[in-house]
């Protein structure tokens, strides 16, 4: 089989960060979001077409400077083509069936028994559905008693809910969704184009592991979280010479010695804490420096940002070389 991963939004609710990077590559626990993604796919995967967009050029560097285990391909979009348009521009090579991933979704889907799933039941499609709380911020499903998805709900006020489960972002298509997105013109796959497909057999593939959507700040920092929990980063210790608890995963380059950390960060690559600072639950990238008895607690500091000696940080976004 085959995977197309969307990866061509503007991810604006992450902004100042995604100003100068793609979300998908700001690192969590000790790698970028992306690879997170990708590591979902079973090893026989043949092929993956990136759809990009927005900051393509930086996503396809990366990909060449650190390649993935599959072949991957990226296909950008001149114009945003919206989540359909995008499938569409990138599905030409598809298999049937073929994957499809967001690329800010975190999981441990077993992507083996989805496509099981599918063939099991022979409709169109199959999407992976996570039951949340609150599902007004979500693509909402109604089921059969047969997990058919019998109506889908973008976004809707919490009366119209018909469940509480929502589209997870990770799904199995035959290639026939593809002729069913209007080409040469953005569209969205869940809003536009899904309803239509319905009644061609979609269903529901109920998934109960860990799962966040990390396009927020907030979720960002709970999905690094969820990857710790999982073992998917470092140990639960600190790096010699340093003290705390951690877990911290170090990227190549960065120095740490005499810093103390807290749960969960990630230290980019390059990256410096000075002796006396202090972090917690946040995220560091490439070539950030926290100075000298500085703190930072729950926030995302943007490449090459810096924290000058003492200053505390919490709960804060930083641009590309931010200051506070
Ligand atoms: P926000 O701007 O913060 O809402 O983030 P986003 O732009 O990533 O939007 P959203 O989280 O709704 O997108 C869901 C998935 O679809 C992500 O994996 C996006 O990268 C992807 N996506 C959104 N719009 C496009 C698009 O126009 N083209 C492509 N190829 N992918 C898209």
């Amino acid at each position: 089989m085959k995977a197309l991963v969307l990866i061509g939004g503007f991810g604006t609710r992450l902004r100042p960060v995604t100003y100068s990077v793609p979300k998908q590559l700001i690192p969590l626990a000790g790698k970028p979001m992306l690879y997170h993604v990708l590591d979902l796919l079973p090893p026989d995967v043949e092929e993956v077409a990136l759809a990009t967009g927005y900051k393509s050029d930086l996503i396809e560097a990366y990909v060449r400077a650190h390649p993935p285990r599959w072949p991957v391909t990226t296909v950008p979009e001149a114009e945003p083509l919206g989540t359909g348009g995008g499938m569409k521009n990138a599905g030409g090579g598809m298999s049937d069936p073929f994957y499809l991933l967001n690329s800010d979704v975190i999981a441990s889907v077993d992507l083996g028994a989805l496509a099981a799933r599918q063939a099991g039941h022979g409709g169109l499609g199959t999407m992976t559905l996570t039951e949340v709380e609150d599902p007004r911020p979500y693509g909402v499903a109604a089921l059969d008693e047969h997990d058919r998805i019998t109506a889908f709900v973008e976004k809707p006020e919490p009366a119209r809910a018909p469940s509480r489960w929502i589209n997870a972002g990770i799904s199995v298509w035959h290639r026939e969704v593809l002729d069913a997105i209007p080409g040469g013109r953005p569209a969205s796959f869940e809003q536009e184009v899904l309803p239509q497909l319905l009644e061609r057999g979609v269903y529901g593939f109920r998934y109960t592991g860990f799962w966040d959507d990390a396009g927020t700040p907030a979720r960002l920092l709970r999905s690094q979280q969820l990857l710790f929990d999982a073992g998917r980063g470092g140990k639960g210790t600190v790096p010699s010479g340093t003290f705390g608890t951690g877990p911290v995963a170090l990227m190549p380059g960065a120095t740490v010695r005499g810093a103390s950390f807290g749960k969960y960060v990630t230290v980019g690559a390059n990256a410096v804490v000075e002796a006396g600072a202090y972090v917690e639950n946040s995220v560091l990238m490439e070539g950030v420096q926290v100075d000298r008895d500085a703190t930072v607690v729950g926030s995302i500091l943007g490449p090459k940002a810096r924290v000058h000696p003492g200053h505390r940080v919490t709960g804060q976004v930083l641009a590309e070389h931010g200051e506070a």
